[in-house]
Formats: C-alpha cells, structure tokens, sequence
C-alpha cells in the first residue's frame, strides 16, 4: 500500500467502499435449503485478495453447493453473502462474473475441436472494423492468449492445437489463465486436481499459486488434504453441511487437517472393522480420540 491518497485508488474511495484489507468475499452464517434438504447450514467464511481459501469436505459434505452460492447459480436461503462488505444476493452466474467472481468448474466449458486461443476468447471475442464489415480479431486473439498464457508461466508448443488435445491439467491452467485476463478478482475452482495424477496436480497447483501471487483471492474445492496443504494459507472443513473446522494455516498441521478431513472417530471405527478382516494392518490408523496426534509414519520396532 502507499500513502498517496490523491492516486488511482483514491478517487474511487467513498465513504461507503469497503476497507481496502477487508474481505473480497463473506459468508455469515449462511445456508441453504432445497425444499426440506438443508444441504448447509450457519457457515462463515472469508475470501482474500492475494490467499488461498480451501474449502474441504466428503462427499456430499455441501462444497458444491457453497460455490453455487457464490458464483450466483444458487440463492442462499440463510444467514448472508457479502461482496466488498456489501449483502449481496445473485440470481445468475453473470452477475457473479460482473463483480468479478469467476468460477473454473471440473467439466470445463471448452469446445474440444476449437483451437487454444479461440477457447480462450469463447464468448468474448475481440473483433477489429467498423460494423457491417466486423471481424474477429485473430492476430490479437493470438498474441493475447499467448502472452496471457506466458504471463501465468504456462508454455504451450502451439496455441493452434485443438484444445481437446491438451491434458486435463493444462486445460485446468488455460481456464485459470483466461479467468485472470478477464479480470477476475476472486477464482472459484472446483476440485480442479480430483481427476488427475500426481504430476498434472502438481502443474495446477503451481497456477493456483500464480493466480494467488497476482493478487486473487482463491477458493480452492477439494477433498485432498495434501492438495490443500500445499498451496492453502486458510482451511474449511465442512462436514454434513456444517462448518466442522476454519483454521489458519499457521494453526494447524497437515496431519490434524487429514483427521479432521478423515473423521477420527470414523476412522477408529473403520480400525475396528477392519480388524475382523486378516491380513489388513490397521496399526497405523489413529485411535479413536486421538484427532491432534500425526498419523504414526513407521511401525514400531522401525526406526
Ligand atoms: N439440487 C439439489 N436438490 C436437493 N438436494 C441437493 C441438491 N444439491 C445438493 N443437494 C444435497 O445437498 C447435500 C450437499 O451436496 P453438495 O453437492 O453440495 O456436496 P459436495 O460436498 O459438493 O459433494 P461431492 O464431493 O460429492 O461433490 C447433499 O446431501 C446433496 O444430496
Ligand atoms: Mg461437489
């Protein structure tokens, strides 16, 4: 930050704009229902310029639906939803997208057979020319995507190939790309990484990073603790719908993160079954009570 109040920013400050270090993003206490279902209930949580938000959570623990909410697919039904500290309530994606809120979603909305660039720009293409003889503007299309491309640290051989031949990582990191071009200050990304091995999880959550280092603030969906670890400055766990954890990265470990994530008394629970079965080890899976204690890495008797 600076101290010059007559810059850029300074014109644009009002009484009622929001302190500059707030929140991009709050939910208070916020919930939904669909008919008798409540799908989440009573759940916090703030979103970052330039912090990684995880969200995690099982199956069926309500992640899905507290992106939807944010991304304007979803109406809350309690509690409320705030954007620049203003109660806000979306009735569709673009309003979302207006306020700079975009969503990566897993079945990512390319079309396969289009060239890279030309996914890039989809819905938005640039065009060159006085109206009737418009045209699309592919040189700038080209040099755009690419320098956009290059500018998150991706590299691709040829911005030509069909984007349907690029690996499920690579797309994730051309949507993020394309998100950060467009102007969006908060990116939702719903388990970008749940579909791919190691390597390409790997490239994704260097993007992430990326994104997070120019300046957006992340909520990044996932049930891998490990994933979350990696790149997350805070953590929500959500559970049944409800917020069963909010911990700072500095206040937890990733141990205790996978309990939580795990369920420690499910887990102990699951030890006992499994007990019955011969030949499953079950030493290493925690004792029932036991949620702070790290996972043993060794058997005993191994140093
Ligand atoms: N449109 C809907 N109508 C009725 N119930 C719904 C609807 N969408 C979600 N639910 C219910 O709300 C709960 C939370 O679902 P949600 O999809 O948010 O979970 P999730 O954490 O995203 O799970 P997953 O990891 O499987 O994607 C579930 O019990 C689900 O059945
Ligand atoms: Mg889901």
């Amino acid at each position: 930050m600076t101290d010059n109040t007559t810059g850029t920013h300074g014109a644009v400050l009002q009484d009622s704009a929001p302190a500059p270090d707030g929140p991009l993003v709050e939910l208070r206490g916020a919930g939904k229902s669909y008919g008798n279902i409540r799908a989440l209930h009573g759940v916090d949580l703030k979103v970052h310029a330039g912090r990684v938000t995880c969200v995690l959570g099982d199956n069926g623990a309500g992640k899905s639906t507290l992106i939807k909410i944010i991304s304007g697919l979803h109406q809350h039904t309690e509690g409320e939803f705030l954007v620049d500290a203003q109660p806000v309530r979306f009735t569709t994606p673009r309003e979302a997208l207006d306020r700079g809120i975009a969503t990566v979603y897993q079945d990512l909305a390319t079309v396969p057979l289009m060239p890279v660039w030309r996914n890039f720009f989809l819905g938005s293409e640039l065009t060159k020319g006085p109206w009737p003889l418009r045209r699309l503007d592919i040189a700038r299309m080209k040099e755009t995507a690419d320098q956009e491309l290059r500018h998150m640290g991706i590299v691709l051989d040829d911005l030509e190939q069909p984007i349907g031949t690029l690996s499920g990582g690579q797309r994730q990191c051309v949507a993020i790309a394309r998100a950060v071009h467009f102007g969006a200050r908060v990116l939702i990304l719903d388990e970008p990484t749940a579909a791919l091995g190691v390597k390409q999880s790997g490239v994704v959550l260097k993007y992430i990073a990326a994104a997070r280092d120019r300046g957006l603030g992340v909520i990044f969906i996932t049930h891998n603790p490990h994933h979350a670890y990696m790149v997350g400055d805070h953590f929500s766990v959500l559970r049944l719908g409800t917020l069963e954890l909010s911990a700072e990265r500095s206040g937890i470990g990733l141990e205790e993160l996978t309990n939580h994530m795990a369920g420690g008394a499910e887990l102990a629970a699951l030890k006992h079954e499994l007990a019955q079965v011969r030949g499953v080890d079950v030493e290493e899976l925690p004792e029932e009570g036991d949620l702070s204690a790290p996972v043993a890495t060794s058997p005993e008797g191994t140093p």
